[in-house]
């Protein structure tokens, strides 16, 4: 399997690995068919801007790679910004990812957004985009079937 420099130089250096102690929101989500888990921490101020962010993955490379590209991608972004992150976003600031490895980008996406319920939840703000959002379990983005 390929994987590009970025992605290996995210897999090997990641960035905001961690967590946050007193987040203001913290989102945990899991691959039910690789068994990979993936937790994102955030620290949002009142203007509603992510002022600082951390993960934690238990989980394989381009987990790892994905999870550390994506809290680059939102740090210092408006909540509004972070909801734009999509998982073709995070794969594409990897210069790609190979098709079996799409789902891990997901974990990215979907970690991110329930961090933002969460913070949400816990802070009595509404966020429209996220109403009836649900974080599916079985997503199985191009997870290859089990042998
Ligand atoms: Fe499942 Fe990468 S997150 S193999």
């Amino acid at each position: 399997m390929q994987y590009s420099d970025k992605v290996m130089d995210h897999f090997l250096n990641p960035r905001n690995m961690g967590e946050i102690g007193d987040a203001s929101g913290v989102g945990e989500v899991g691959n039910p068919t690789c068994g990979d888990i993936m937790k994102i921490f955030l620290d949002i101020d009142d203007q509603g801007i992510i002022n600082d962010v951390k993960f934690k993955t238990f989980g394989c490379g381009s987990a790892i790679a994905s999870s550390s590209m994506a809290t680059e991608m939102i740090k210092g972004k408006s909540i509004q910004d972070a909801l734009t992150l999509t998982n073709k976003a995070v794969a594409e600031a990897l210069d790609g990812l190979p098709p079996v490895k799409m789902h891990c980008s997901v974990l990215a996406e979907q970690a991110v957004k329930a961090a933002l319920i969460d913070y949400a939840e816990k802070h009595n703000v509404v966020i429209p985009e996220l109403e009836g959002y649900v974080i599916d379990d079985a997503h199985d983005h191009d997870v290859p079937e089990e042998e």
